[in-house]
């Protein structure tokens, strides 16, 4: 299994292969299963239909590694701010207010929901190729949390975390329910059968300095080692996107390999690869365009990043109508097939 073996610091001849969303709307088959599965929620939460899913992008490109097919607003949702997904919109979670989340969370906390996801993690690692590694995943608190302040969805982050830092009582009671959520949603899904969990902090570089600290670094530390303390054969990839100069201040000792975005700097990628795994890093704008720059940029991570064991990766997710064409092509120059 060459992703487990990279992230246990081996050199492979050719670097493993995954890509974040790599299960969604630039699929037919995704496309056409979700016509049938009667929405987003009822795909993420029907176990058959998740597996299904995740099962997709190994069968026609051969990945190295299947995501679980959910999202990391499950976590509010089963703690009883309610999820639902508009066509068109994206998902949105019930308004609530800080207050209303810590004097309810720790008692709605539906863990009947987030089964459905170890269910569809059982199943899919029974349906699994021996090759090919399954990856679990949470979002951060930071990220997890402008989702759940944003019932408006004005998408405001700078405003939510100034509010946090006004609130820094309230703030941390809700970061430490979430942070003690996560570390339980990453170990039943380890326990179901995930070799990797990736904590996902999509919107990390909001927060600049002491609150970057404060609010992703220090989260993130915390709850790789109580994920590390109750199971110790894991492996955990971090993605604080584009936090630049920051990315060294992650390097951390339950923290196996961090995800990069196109910020990244020789030097920072020296100073994380004498310590951690990379993984990253092609812009989805390349991917999506494709042609020469498509092939060049592949080349030139292969150079950037292969003195040392790494990862390939995007820099963030998928673009929704990327042409399958132009994922083959960079899975076919990876593997030096072309
Ligand atoms: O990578 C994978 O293939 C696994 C599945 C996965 C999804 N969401 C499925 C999904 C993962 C890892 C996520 C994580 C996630 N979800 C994040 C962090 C990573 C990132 O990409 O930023 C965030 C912020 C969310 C919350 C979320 N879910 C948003 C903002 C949206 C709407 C944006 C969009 O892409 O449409 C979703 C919906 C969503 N989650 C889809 C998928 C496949 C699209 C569903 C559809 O409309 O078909």
């Amino acid at each position: 299994m060459i992703l487990i073996n990279v992230l246990k610091k081996k050199k492979e001849k050719i670097p493993p292969i995954w890509i974040m969303r790599q299960a969604g709307r630039y699929l037919p088959e995704f496309r056409k299963l979700k016509k049938k599965a009667k929405g987003f929620i009822n795909m993420v939460y029907t176990p058959k239909i998740a597996s299904e899913i995740t099962l997709q992008p190994i069968k026609r490109f051969g990945f190295d590694a299947a995501i679980i097919f959910s999202d990391i607003l499950t976590i509010p949702d089963a703690l009883g701010q309610e999820l639902t997904y508009e066509e068109g919109k994206g998902p949105k979670l019930k308004k609530m207010s800080i207050d209303e989340m810590i004097s309810t969370f720790p008692v709605n906390n539906n863990k009947e929901k987030l089964h459905q996801v170890y269910k569809a993690i059982k199943e899919t690692k029974s349906r699994l190729n021996k090759e090919t590694a399954l990856i679990g995943f949470v979002g951060a608190p930071l990220t997890i949390s402008f989702f759940m302040l944003d019932s408006k969805k004005e998408k405001k982050y700078k405003k939510i975390l100034f509010f946090l830092k006004k609130n820094k009582k309230k703030a941390k009671a809700l970061f430490n329910i979430l942070e003690n959520e996560i570390v339980n949603h990453s170990i039943g899904q380890i326990k179901a059968g995930a070799q990797i969990i990736q904590i996902f902090d999509t919107w990390a570089n909001v927060a600049k300095g002491k609150d970057l600290k404060m609010f992703s670094i220090d989260p993130i530390k915390r709850i790789c080692t109580k994920i590390k303390k109750k199971v110790k054969k894991t492996f955990i990839i971090i993605f604080p996107r584009n936090v630049g100069r920051a990315y060294i201040n992650y390097i951390y000792k339950d923290v196996d390999c961090i995800s990069v975005g196109e910020d990244v700097t020789k030097k920072e990628i020296n100073e994380i690869q004498k310590k951690k795994i990379i993984q990253g890093n092609l812009s989805p704008e390349t991917l999506f365009n494709g042609g020469k720059k498509l092939e060049i940029e592949t080349k030139k991570i292969l150079n950037n990043f292969s003195k040392k064991p790494f990862i390939f990766n995007l820099s963030h997710g998928i673009m929704p109508k990327t042409p399958i064409k132009n994922v083959e092509k960079v899975i076919e120059i990876v593997r030096n097939k072309k």
